[in-house]
């Protein structure tokens, strides 16, 4: 077993941190207080390479290993969560089914501007009664012979305002369940197609999270990806990947976090001396890391076995409610530290802490990864 990595993965770690430090770290909490979508970091992170980290270079991508995406997650998610959850859904949940299971026309159409970041993707599943009941998709996809006709609601959908392509998940065939689901590519500007309100949210909040609806939208046959009724299947695979992802977010935000625990606790004075050198301090950022480094194992662990080409849904699922708790935990920790400071602004902990929550929810909720898992080890 080799704890290493490569060259490349430690200049890639070089890329990601300095794109953060420098580009994502002016502005954020202006960017977090006004819910400004990042549009120069956006940019920047295309010109990068970050949009299309996994494609085919073939696809305009970067053809690197998750590995290496997972690096550049935790890098980012460190400083703005906001870019990379844009990021995270782009690169996991449209380029990677696309890929993966798009036929050729459509990874020329839509993978290609996609993995290059000239056009940004989405990812519609959540429904306002579809959330972790994944099944109970009330959108429909009527069979019209050579097209769909879509109609429905999705809800807290990421990038739904900025982005130009959509993978729609909607029933088709209620009478066949889960079998009966399809997974339909949209585009904005489609007839009937409206990008609803924008939420106010808690976290994350210069990522750009809409409601969408969907009127009578005729979508074209050729826009289906897979076979008729792999929508469900579809939405499945893509999660276990995406939560590879949505694991390293948290992952980097317990360690910026941590990090900036530790710098304040050395120049801060109490009782005589640097916070750090109280054991009640030392004792609480000993524990953060002891819990990064864990939750780090297990992210890498997931990407490696996706990299080998080897089942990863149950080590994402663990990865992903590891590393959201060591998240939740270590933010409010770090908050903790910085005393009254941390309750401000200015300080970024309060801001990591709020984002924290998220990754215990989207994705599927930490609920669903036990469930995942739960079948799994008592199967
Ligand atoms: N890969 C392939 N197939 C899978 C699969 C996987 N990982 N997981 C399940 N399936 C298949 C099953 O084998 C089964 O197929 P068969 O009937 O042919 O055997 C079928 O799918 C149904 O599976 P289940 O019976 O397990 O389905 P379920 O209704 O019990 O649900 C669940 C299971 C895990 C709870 C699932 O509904 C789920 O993951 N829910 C959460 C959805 C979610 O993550 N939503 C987040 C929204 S997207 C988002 O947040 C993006 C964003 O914007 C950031």
């Amino acid at each position: 077993m080799n704890f290493s990595l490569t060259e490349e993965h430690l200049m890639i770690r070089q890329a990601a941190r300095d794109f953060a430090q420098n580009e994502c770290k002016p502005g954020v909490i202006e960017r977090d207080t006004h819910m400004s979508w990042p549009a120069e970091q956006v940019k920047k992170m295309a010109e990068l390479g970050f949009l299309g980290m996994m494609v085919s270079p073939k696809y305009g991508g970067g053809g690197m290993d998750a590995i290496s995406y997972v690096i550049a997650m935790e890098e980012i998610s460190k400083v703005d969560s906001s870019c990379s959850v844009l990021m995270s859904v782009n690169n996991s949940l449209v380029c990677w089914g696309l890929e993966e299971f798009g036929t050729e026309e459509q990874k020329q159409k839509y993978l290609t501007p996609l993995a290059k970041g000239e056009k940004i993707g989405a990812f519609c599943l959540s429904e306002p009664e579809a959330g972790s009941d994944a099944t109970s998709q009330r959108t429909t996809a009527v069979d019209m012979g050579d097209h769909y006709i879509l109609n429905g609601t999705k809800n807290w959908i990421t990038n739904g305002g900025c982005a130009s392509v959509y993978l729609v998940i909607a029933q088709t065939h209620p009478e066949k369940g889960h079998k009966g689901i399809n997974v339909l590519i949209v585009e904005k500007g489609m007839p009937g197609f409206v990008v609803g309100k924008k939420e106010d949210k808690l976290g994350i909040r210069s990522s750009d999270t809409h409601t969408l609806l969907f009127n009578d939208v005729k979508v074209p046959k050729e826009n289906r990806i897979g076979e008729d009724g792999f929508g469900f299947k579809f939405a499945m695979k893509t999660l276990s990947g995406g939560r590879i992802g949505i694991a390293a977010q948290a992952l980097g935000i317990a360690a910026g976090a941590y990090e900036l625990a530790v710098d304040y606790a050395q120049v801060r004075k109490a009782f005589g001396k640097e916070i750090i050198n109280h054991q009640a301090i030392a004792f609480k950022l000993a524990d953060m890391a002891t819990e990064i480094e864990a939750a780090r194992l297990l992210v890498y662990k997931a990407a490696l076995l996706k990299d080998q080409h080897k089942n990863y849904d149950i080590a994402s699922a663990m990865a992903k409610v590891f590393a959201s708790e060591v998240a939740m935990k270590t933010t409010v920790e770090a908050v903790q530290v910085h005393g009254g400071y941390g309750f401000v602004k200015e300080y970024h902990v309060e801001r990591l802490m709020r984002d924290a929550k998220i990754t215990q929810i989207y994705e599927g909720t930490s609920e669903v990864q036990r469930i995942v898992i739960s079948r799994a080890v008592l199967a």
